[in-house]
């Protein structure tokens, strides 16, 4: 019984394998180059969409830091690289309205924001080496921002950011004043508040360095003696544009006009200054005089609170005595004219 049953299904499988062999065979005779040119498009389309979605769009992680009027680059290529000479790459602006701000398909410029006119290229040759970079011509300060790059025949986004710097480095009008030992912050941050943190940032004190940071972290070889071991910035401050220096166990020595300063910003920006006056520590005999001082001002303060509290409730005794003796047969009477009263005081508030 089991013999037949297999010899059944073998028969039957048999029987399906030669049938969809003899319908191959019979296409295969009928349409012969069709079916090639199909399997050959097939495997080209498959594998250009697997190289091309192997690559990352990259664009730089650092903003780009320009000045107004300057030519600036948006660099973003692909790695691996792919050529997208023939294909579309969106560059836009989240923000703007209309955001495009440069439009490329079938190898020209489809389509930008009026504002950006005549004021953007993308690199003809450098696209089908996969470098998608837009250049922006004579930025103006309007131009900072996220841009975002696009490429649709891969689904790949990416974004940079631009700072235009027309920004004033802003140091303090007024004088820091601090006493000798102690640890002072010498204030200076960016008009624009933008992430330093990528540049470089120098602080000087009469032209001798006093702090330099510059590749992402202090570099003080430089650094006058005499400031060694005593200065340190703000990072997380640093990436809202704020530069302010901390000086420890400040000496007589350091009073003077300090510099802070932003050399990619230097065309446009002047230097912040900080004058810093340094006192001397006071002396125990000052000390302690101010300390009589405040406890002199402590019973001073002390007596005139007593004082009022102590008049208060007397007067507060003495209204309550008073109302009591009037108390007998007025009650009546006395009532409708606080409620007046209480009218009043709310048409005066009112
Ligand atoms: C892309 O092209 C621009 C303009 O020629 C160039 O500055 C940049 O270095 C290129 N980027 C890469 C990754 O080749
Ligand atoms: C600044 O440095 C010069 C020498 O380089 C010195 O003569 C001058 O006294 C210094 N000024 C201050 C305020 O330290
Ligand atoms: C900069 O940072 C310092 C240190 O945290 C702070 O004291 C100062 O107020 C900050 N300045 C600005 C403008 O935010
Ligand atoms: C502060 O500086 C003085 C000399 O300028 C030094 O004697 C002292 O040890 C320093 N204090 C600290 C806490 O570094
Ligand atoms: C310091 O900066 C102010 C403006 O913030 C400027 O008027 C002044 O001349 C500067 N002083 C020095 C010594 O650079
Ligand atoms: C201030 O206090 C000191 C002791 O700390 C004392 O000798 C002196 O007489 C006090 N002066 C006054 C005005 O109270």
């Amino acid at each position: 019984m089991p013999h037949q049953q297999m010899n059944c299904i073998s028969s039957i499988l048999f029987f399906r394998k030669r049938e969809i062999c003899s319908v191959t065979s019979t296409m295969a005779l009928l349409y012969p180059a069709t079916i090639m040119k199909l399997l050959l498009v097939l495997m080209s389309t498959l594998s250009l969409v697997d190289a091309a979605a192997l690559s990352a769009l990259i664009c730089s992680h650092q903003p780009i830091v320009a000045l107004a009027g300057d030519d600036v680059i948006l660099p973003c290529h692909l790695e691996p690289a792919v050529s997208a000479s023939s294909e579309t790459v969106e560059w836009t602006k989240p923000g703007l309205d209309p955001e495009h701000i440069h439009i490329h398909q079938d190898g020209r410029l489809m389509y930008q924001n009026p504002s950006y006119n005549d004021r953007t290229i993308l690199f003809m040759d450098e696209l089908t080496k996969g470098n998608v970079s837009l250049k922006i011509f004579s930025v103006k300060t309007s131009d900072a921002g996220k841009y975002k790059c696009f490429l649709p025949f891969i689904q790949k986004e990416a974004s940079i950011q631009l700072i235009v710097g027309e920004s004033d480095v802003i140091g303090s009008h007024e004088p820091v004043t601090v006493v000798v030992g102690d640890d002072v912050i010498l204030p200076c941050h960016l008009e624009t508040p933008f992430d330093v943190k990528t540049l470089t940032v120098e602080w000087t004190y009469n032209k001798t360095i006093a702090h330099i940071y510059r590749n992402k972290k202090d570099d003080l070889v430089d650094q006058d003696q005499k400031f060694k071991g005593r200065t340190s910035l703000f990072p997380d401050e640093m990436t809202k544009g704020n530069i302010s220096l901390k000086l420890t166990n400040v000496t007589e020595q350091d009073a003077g006009i300090f510099n802070c300063y932003v050399p990619k910003l230097h065309s446009q920006v002047k230097k912040g200054n900080i004058t810093l006056n340094v006192e001397k520590k006071p002396g125990p005999v000052r000390r302690s005089q101010t300390d009589n001082d405040s406890i002199v001002g402590i019973v001073v303060v002390g007596i005139i609170v007593t004082s009022i509290v102590g008049a208060v409730l007397l007067k507060m005794r003495h209204d309550k005595g008073g109302q009591n003796m009037g108390n007998t047969g007025d009650c009546e009477e006395n009532n409708p004219e606080t409620v007046i009263l209480n009218e009043e005081d709310i048409s005066d508030t009112a």
